[in-house]
This record gives structure tokens, sequence and C-alpha cells, in this order.
């Protein structure tokens, strides 16, 4: 594919070069059942494979898009144009393939409304046989909730545990970790408590990662931006949002971690890009890992309006999905302004 991937840490710094990010296209099928219902698609193994494939064979898209986060069914699809399988068909393309592979977040016995990442017991060998297929790297997601109580001690020392047993599975079989702990936008807190929660869940995180032999060189971290809740007064503008996030960064991710992707928990298209924008522009080079995106509602949502589930549709999709795309790219170089949406 052109790109050098012999190394884990060559792979981790390829889906977070300058210019690019990844994109999550790894919805489960209720998650992207939903998703579909809001453009009236029913739900089937083909509409899903419709979906994916104008997302993956937009023309251009891998100027701006190092990889993808597959869902397991997807990873077992192809190519509608040549029946290319799709990990074959992106590394062709320069985009380097990747999988989920936790199996999703249940209730977490003994707490009152909280969740832990199930999906350690055979991981290893489904890592094996994701690595055979052409995955290189991985994602695991944990859901940590802020409200009056929540979240507890236990809640964050058990999804980070969980992380650090996935990350060190994934190393173990040539895979790079996507580790993302989400702290969810859900709720009327503010940008402090935000901050506090995000320190303290990034800070075991790696404590964790630490204590299992997890190598930071061979990462990728996946975080929350430190934001006010959905339903907050007086919500935090652009720059404290870059400034909050930045400091909550900057005390908890070692050097070693070539980059962090962020995900975009339901903030708008242009708010994922400008808040990333301006942590760029106020680092301006001078930070030690590179900040960029693994969006999946920030770029896939206005492709899926444009979509409706028609194929005459297809082009239309496809050119929001590059707008979003390369402005989230500038973006990773603080090179993108309001101006050019
Ligand atoms: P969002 O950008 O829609 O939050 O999705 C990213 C993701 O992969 C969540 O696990």
């Amino acid at each position: 594919m052109g790109l050098n991937l012999k190394s884990l840490e060559a792979v981790a710094e390829a889906m977070v070069a300058p210019g690019k990010g990844i994109l999550a296209a790894d919805e489960s099928t209720g998650t992207i059942g939903k998703r579909l219902a809001q453009v009236n698609t029913e739900n089937t193994a083909e509409n899903r494979n419709a979906y994916r494939d104008l997302l993956f064979s937009a023309d251009g898209i891998e100027k701006y898009i190092s990889g993808v986060i597959m869902y397991d069914e997807t990873l077992h699809q192809s190519s509608l144009a040549d029946g290319t399988a799709y990990t074959e068909y992106l590394a062709a393309k320069g985009m380097i393939p990747g999988i989920k592979v936790d199996t999703g977040a249940h209730d977490l016995a003994g707490s009152e409304g909280e969740k832990v990442t199930s999906g350690l017991d055979g991981l290893d060998d489904r890592l094996k046989e994701y690595r055979q297929m052409g995955a290189r790297f991985s994602k695991w997601r944990a859901v940590i909730n802020i409200t009056e109580d929540n979240p507890s001690g236990y809640c964050i020392s058990a999804n980070a545990h969980a992380l650090a047993r996935y990350a060190a599975l994934c190393q173990k079989n040539d895979l790079v970790p996507i580790v993302e702990p989400e702290i969810l936008m859900e709720g009327d807190h503010d940008i402090d408590d935000s901050f506090v929660v995000t320190e303290e869940v990034l800070h075991t995180v790696f404590f964790e990662l630490y204590s299992q032999g997890v190598n930071y060189e061979q990462m990728v971290l996946k975080p929350n931006m430190v934001l006010s809740g959905y339903d907050g007064s007086d919500r935090a503008g652009v720059d404290e949002v870059a400034d909050a996030t930045l400091q909550c960064l900057a005390r908890t991710v070692p050097a070693a971690v070539p980059g962090i992707a962020f995900l975009s928990g339901g903030q708008s298209d242009e708010n994922a890009t400008a808040h990333l924008n301006r942590m760029n522009q106020f680092v301006n080079g001078n930070k030690p890992w590179n900040l960029s995106f693994s969006y999946g509602r920030a770029l896939q949502q206005p492709a899926l309006k444009a979509w409706m589930g028609k194929a005459e549709n297809v082009g239309a999709a496809q050119m929001a999905l590059l707008k979003r795309a390369k402005l989230n790219g500038l973006a990773t170089m603080g090179e993108y302004s309001s101006e050019m949406e």
C-alpha cells in the first residue's frame, strides 16, 4: 500500500499521520440500524454493505483517511465494484483496515447505572483470525457516565483493567490497539466536571496499561474531548474546550504515545472539527503526540443524510463525506477555518 507498516510502531504512526485521521465505521448491527432508520432505510446486510461501500469507495478519501474501523460483519463483506474483500480493498487504496473487537457495554454488577465492556473471553483467538484476514489495528470502547453519584472508582478501574487486557492481547497478536475510554456528554455537568473525570479515567487507564506491560509506542489513544454536558447551562466554547482538553491530556498521557485520535461523541460536525483545529493551533506543532480524529458520526452524518438509502444519491453522499474528511484533515494541522464550511 505504499506505506511501510512492518512494525506496530509504524502502523500506529501511520494511523495518526499529520493531515489524516481514522474513519470509525464500526457501528454494531443495532447501532447502524438506528442510523439507517434516520433515513428510512431497512437494516439489512445488503443495505449495510451498500452504505459502507459508498464510504470506502469515495474517490480520494485516502488523502484524508489513514485507516477505517470496521465491524465484524463488514470485515467479511466485499467491495460492490469488484468483489474484493474490504481488508484487501482498503489496503490497496492506501487505508489501514481495522476492527472493533469489544462486544459492547453491559450493566456493571453491583453498581447502579454503570457499564463495563465485554469481549475478553476468546479474544486471543479472534485477534489471530482478524490479523490473518488483514486487519492491522483494533478498537475497544469503554463507556463512563457522569451523574450526581457516578462514575464510581469501581467502574473506572474495571473498565481500565479490561482495556489494558485487550491492549496487551492486541500487541501480542501484532495488532495496534486503539484504547478508547469514552466519557459521555449525556447530562448537565459542566466542563470542570468533565475535566476531573477525564483526568481520573486517563490516569487509571495508563496505570493499568503500564501494569499489564502494554507498549505505549504501539498504541493509539481515543479519548473524549473535555466538554460540557449536552444539558449543561452556559456550555464551554471552542477555546475553552481546546484549552481544557490539552491540559488534561498533558497531565495524563505519556509522551511515548504516538497519537491521540479523538472520538466525536455526539458533538456537531462543525464543532468536532473546530475543537480539533483549535487544539492543533494552540500547540503549533509543539506537543509530544499527533492530535487527530477517529470520528464516526461527525464524519458520516452529512453523508448519511445525503444518501437517504438511494443509489442515485451515492455521489452526493460521497461528496459530503469527502468534505468532512478534508476539513478534519486540515484540522489535524491547525489549518481549518469556519469559512471553509
Ligand atoms: P463517534 O465519533 O460517533 O463518537 O464514534 C466514534 C467511535 O468509534 C465510538 O466508539
